[in-house]
């Protein structure tokens, strides 16, 4: 179809994932090669990451660590067994994640993605209710807005109403708290949003409705991302987590965009001083290069299940390539690359000086709001009358012409750089972002 350079000739047989397919085949974007802050096109142009890949490039691209300890392992051991046998690296992994989580979270299932971790995290919960012997508490509450993955599970708690409405009835019992994105009231807000928290008391409204003893978990992202970025108004999450210990609902924290460093802590429950009872990750376990996903638990709903007889399994569930060695091995190396470059508290250091570049695009013709926190940032575009999306996509289309990497989502462009950026790097993006507003969209 194509006749440029490292170009394959045909593009028809794959069908791309959240991609318009025909408007992509049309004019291909290829990514030939990366490394740390950019992409190589197969063009020959770099490309300034401002997206972390799809959030999950936390440590930059082909860091010499990860991409040793990847080639090493799959020389070394390359498969083993998922299921009643193990390889040393897997419980390696778990003591060091459990390490650098939130005190209370003491044990890890793995997985291979986020959608697969969502699911596993409201597997847990609603077993976890039943061997507690409250099997009565099957709901399971999201929230609107939410974006949990692509499995029924996390469909079905999302709040996207594109993901899910193609789909039929998705799982029963799942009820929905209102988002929380206010911009009437806290547009342009740097941080965490003042109006809002009360939100919150929602919760309890579904509770009153449903009854508390129909309700096994409740699962929201700390910060959402995929929707466009919505920063949670502050004292929302503290009250969450208040009503969900008051009536023994379990708190099941979204973390596989803000896990590992994105605000400046290892994980968002550190930031807000909320924690959750289980803690979904994925994307900067492995810094993007190897599929995998962790889902942290309490040790109370661990031990819980450690009861019968002991040659029995305690919890039907896994993947074949739960732990896998290469994935293993590439999460640990992520592990001290973070460690040694202090990644996990970076975003800490630079959140200010990104905050003030993107909120001085506030007056660029079509912007309506600018949300921030730690390495995350949101610019929000008027749509075009009876055209939405189409005016972020433009601007999407033009970054990656002239040189940036943006994501947009609905008519919002959303942007979570590599936390090795430099300064001069978020002077670039910023810059860049001007001149496409600006003159091009
Ligand atoms: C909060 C959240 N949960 C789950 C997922 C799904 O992850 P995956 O695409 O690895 O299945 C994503 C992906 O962006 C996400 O942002």
């Amino acid at each position: 179809m194509s006749n440029r350079l490292n170009i394959p000739n045909d593009l028809r047989a794959f069908w791309m994932p959240f991609t318009a397919n025909r408007q992509f085949k049309q004019e291909p974007r290829f990514f030939v090669a990366a490394k740390d802050m950019h992409y190589t096109t197969h063009d020959g142009r770099q490309v300034l990451d401002a997206t972390a890949g799809l959030w999950c490039v936390n440590a930059g691209h082909c860091r010499p660590k990860i991409t040793e300890a990847i080639q090493q392992q799959a020389g070394e051991l390359d498969y083993a067994p998922a299921f009643q046998l193990g390889h040393p690296k897997a419980f390696e992994l778990a003591n060091r994640l459990v390490d650098i989580a939130p005190k209370g979270l003491d044990h890890v299932l793995y997985t291979n993605s986020g959608s697969e971790s969502v699911d596993t995290a409201l597997k847990v919960a609603l077993a976890y209710q039943r061997v507690k012997g409250q099997g009565s508490r099957t709901r399971l509450i999201g929230r609107e807005r939410g974006y949990h993955g692509v499995n029924f599970g996390g469909i079905s708690v999302g709040g996207i109403v594109s993901n899910r409405k193609m789909f039929g009835t998705l799982l029963t019992g799942v009820d929905h708290m209102p988002h929380t994105h206010l911009p009437a009231v806290n547009a342009f807000t740097r941080g965490e949003p003042e109006h809002g928290g009360d939100l919150a008391t929602e919760l309890e409204r579904i509770v009153t409705l449903h009854d508390a003893s129909t309700i096994a978990a409740v699962i929201v992202e700390p910060v959402s991302g995929s929707t466009g970025v919505l920063i949670p108004p502050k004292g929302y999450l503290q009250k969450l987590r208040d009503i969900c210990t008051k009536h023994g609902i379990l708190l099941i924290f979204d973390e596989v965009i803000t896990g590992f460093g994105r605000l400046g802590t290892p994980f968002a429950a550190d930031y807000f001083g909320v924690t959750p009872d289980i803690m979904v990750t994925a994307k900067g376990l492995t810094n993007g290069v190897i599929p995998m996903g962790a889902v942290f638990v309490s040790a109370e709903i661990h031990d819980a299940f450690m009861t019968g007889p002991e040659h029995m399994i305690e919890f039907m569930h896994g993947y074949t390539y739960s732990g896998n060695p290469i994935a293993s091995a590439a999460a640990l190396a992520t592990l001290d690359t973070y460690k040694e470059e202090g990644l996990l508290t970076r975003a800490a250091e630079l959140a200010s000086y990104w905050e003030d570049g993107l909120h001085s695009l506030k007056d660029c013709p079509h912007v309506i709001d600018i949300r921030n926190i730690g390495l995350i940032g949101a610019i929000e575009l008027e749509p075009i009358a009876g055209e939405p999306t189409k005016r972020a996509f433009a601007a999407f289309l033009k970054a990656y012409e002239t040189g940036l990497l943006i994501r947009t989502t609905g008519d919002i462009i959303a942007l979570s750089p590599p936390l090795i950026i430099e300064k001069h790097q978020i002077d670039e993006i910023v810059s860049r972002l001007r001149e496409i507003l600006t003159h091009n969209i």
